[in-house]
């Protein structure tokens, strides 16, 4: 792969400048050494620090680490705190006035509310939550477009202790049904619609699909916040808008004082095999990995304009839009619409309109933004800027260097930011004011994150090879189970090989700074637009249409979504005959998909074939097909294979 090849021989190095280390929350090498010396000397006693200095307690904990039944690790667990509390009444006293949330709609209308409106807010709705039963670990589930509702929604679950569970807006009413029968959700939380690139998409028809599906009896109450005031079919037994539930509602609500290891939260994420699985979160140490990144990456300051892009539906919406920034008491961009509405200039109007200081976004945007107009930044003024972030993928240098550069005006160091679903918050990245920066690499783990690289036996490796990503000791903000099968959480992250170690499910190698640089998953996991896609649901996905009879998914470099889907499919009739008909039965079949899982999930091409390469016991080569995909010659051995035949027919099938 050509971007890897390229990022491997970086060699521009860019060393933070004197007036921004100046000014770093941790200022110079040194001081990040000595945070890591102290993790080092006593790895206990740092975070049992970090989380008495960091986080308002109730009632404070005695033991900082439970590890006595690994890998279900429990931390600060004879504590109590609330995350709302936390969020929102911490900063009542100082900054009641401070804007929390500037929130720009799709069509340009600013709403600006402030911590004291904020917490008046999350107050009534989570006294509505409890008018209507809800209650402390009743599960809600959140489908809801990026508004400020939506975060009131997850901080009003929190208040209660209720374990909420976003689903991001796009995905099907089949994987909004999955997820609400896993979770057994009491409640849903929707709106009528959202509004995007100028676009009225109603969202409540998929939670009235969903909840026909059969299995959703635990569902009591579906709460539907009116954004676009369209047509709404309404179910009177179980239905209530946003405004009738708040209506009347104090505005104030005791927070309920929960154990540190209460969930906060359930986030439905895509493993190798099988269904999503339902990453549980802690509250307290999750929150404290949330706000000590805060502090080290993003180097947060009170005068900061933050804006994070990311969706509420992907762990990075819950960490750095509807947590992080809330609990330093920060003020916050959040955008309902697309980055190309009204035009490819939308994003560097907003930071230009908002003054924004720190910008996160995913490379994927990056990338599509420079090809629908690398100028147009220039026609701004970005001069508010002082910090860039990246995440969720691979950034090649081309992408990094113009973010830099165009983006950033040459001045603002990159926080490439590398961590997952069930980390919860980063563990390799940055700290902006301590090392050189190098396009390509996330640096160095946080202090107190033991990341490591290691081969198949569980032994460290130091070479440009590389191995497998771990993290060798339990840190707070880590995956506390998957929801209803722990079984599965011992197993995936913690297999016998790695000694303890959490395999974090993606490959690595150092340079000889110690630098580490993210090459790829190590499973059938698919990195689509910085999407977390498993090949295999996909597969399960077309397998379920009545036309197919097998099929293969396999991912491909892709310019600008990092990775594209390719689908090899046999029919259960013949394989289309003529390119026209190849084409119509693809496009019956990508709608099938994104009907079964949602738009993301869409192949980007699918191949028709008699049958698939497959070894002598039946086992499908996806190594064959994924050279097929990238159009490589086969050079690999194929004596193993049973119908070697199949790859010609395979290769030059119509896309
Ligand atoms: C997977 C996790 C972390 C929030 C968004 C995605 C890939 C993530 C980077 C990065 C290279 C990255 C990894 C990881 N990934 N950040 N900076 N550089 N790869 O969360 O959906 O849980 O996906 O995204 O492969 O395992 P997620």
């Amino acid at each position: 792969m050509s971007d890897i090849q390229s990022v491997m021989h970086e060699n521009r190095v860019f060393t933070p400048s004197a007036d921004f280390v100046k000014q770093a929350n941790v200022s110079g090498m040194e001081a990040y050494q000595a945070l890591c010396a102290e993790a080092s000397k006593d790895y206990t006693g740092f975070w049992g620090r970090l989380a008495r200095e960091t986080l308002q307690w109730k009632k404070p904990f005695t033991k900082t680490l439970d590890d006595s039944n690994a890998p279900f690790y429990k931390w600060f667990e004879d504590g109590e705190l609330n995350v709302s509390y936390n969020c929102l009444d911490a900063h009542l006293a100082a900054s009641a006035d401070k804007t929390a949330i500037i929130f720009e709609a799709d069509d340009g209308v600013v709403t600006k509310i402030n911590y004291r409106d904020l917490h008046a807010r999350v107050c009534q709705f989570a006294n509505g939550l409890k008018s209507r039963g809800i209650k402390k670990g009743d599960r809600v589930v959140i489908y809801m477009p990026m508004s400020i509702e939506a975060v009131v929604a997850m901080q009003g679950c929190a208040r209660i202790g209720a374990i909420h569970s976003v689903v991001f807006g796009g995905f099907s009413s089949k994987s909004l049904h999955e997820r609400i029968t896993d979770a057994k959700a009491s409640a849903v939380i929707t709106a009528d619609a959202q509004m995007r690139g100028g676009r009225t998409m109603p969202l409540k028809p998929a939670v009235d699909e969903a909840l026909t599906l059969g299995g959703c009896e635990s569902v009591h109450t579906v709460i539907v916040y009116q954004r676009a005031a369209c047509d709404t079919a309404w179910d009177a037994s179980n239905n209530i808008w946003w405004h009738d539930l708040v209506a009347g509602q104090e505005s104030v609500c005791e927070p309920e004082w929960v154990g540190a290891e209460h969930p906060l939260f359930i986030l439905y994420t895509s493993g190798s095999t099988g269904s999503p699985k339902g990453v549980q979160h802690s509250s307290a140490g999750y929150l404290l990995g949330a706000m000590i990144s805060m502090q080290w990456v993003f180097d947060y300051k009170a005068s900061d304009i933050f804006w994070c892009t990311a969706d509420v539906g992907w762990i990075t919406g819950h960490s750095y839009v509807a947590y992080g920034p809330l609990a330093m008491g920060g003020t916050q961009v959040i955008f309902e619409g697309v980055p190309t509405y009204p035009d490819a200039g939308r994003f560097w109007k907003m930071i230009q309109d908002h003054k924004v200081t720190t910008f996160y976004t995913a490379p994927t945007a990056i990338r599509s933004l420079i090809k629908l107009g690398g100028e147009l930044p220039k026609q701004y003024d970005l001069s508010s800027l002082r910090l860039l972030g990246s995440v969720g993928e691979p950034i090649n240098p081309e992408a990094w260097m113009w973010y830099y550069n165009t983006v950033g005006g040459a001045r603002c160091p990159i926080v490439d930011t590398w961590w997952q679903t069930e980390t919860g918050c980063h563990m390799i990245a940055p700290l902006p004011g301590a090392m050189p920066i190098k396009p390509g690499t996330c640096t160095l783990p946080l202090p107190g994150i033991m990341a490591t690289i290691v081969n198949e036996a569980g032994d460290e490796v130091f070479d440009q090879h590389g191995g497998f990503l771990v993290i060798k000791k339990p840190f707070p903000s880590q995956i506390r189970t998957i929801w209803g099968d722990p079984e599965r959480y011992k197993k995936g992250y913690f297999p016998e090989e790695m000694h303890g170690a959490y395999l974090a499910g993606d490959s690595a190698h150092r340079d000889e700074d110690g630098y580490f640089w993210i090459m790829g998953r190590i499973d059938d996991v698919l990195n689509v637009s910085g999407h977390r896609l498993g090949t295999m649901e996909i597969e399960s996905a077309l397998a379920s249409n009545p036309l197919v009879a097998e099929a293969a998914i396999v991912g491909r470099p892709h310019e600008i979504k990092g990775e594209a889907v390719v689908a090899f499919v046999v029919l259960k009739g013949a394989r289309p005959e003529t390119p026209e008909k190849a084409r119509e039965i693809a496009e019956i079949l990508r709608n099938w998909v994104a009907k079964e899982i949602g738009p993301i999930a869409k192949p980007d091409e699918i191949r028709f074939g008699e049958n698939l390469p497959k070894t002598r016991s039946g086992k499908i080569m996806r190594r064959l097909l994924r050279a097929i995909a990238k159009g490589e010659e086969i050079t690999q051995d194929v004596s193993t294979l049973e119908n070697p035949a199949i790859l010609d027919q395979l290769k030059n099938a119509v896309r």
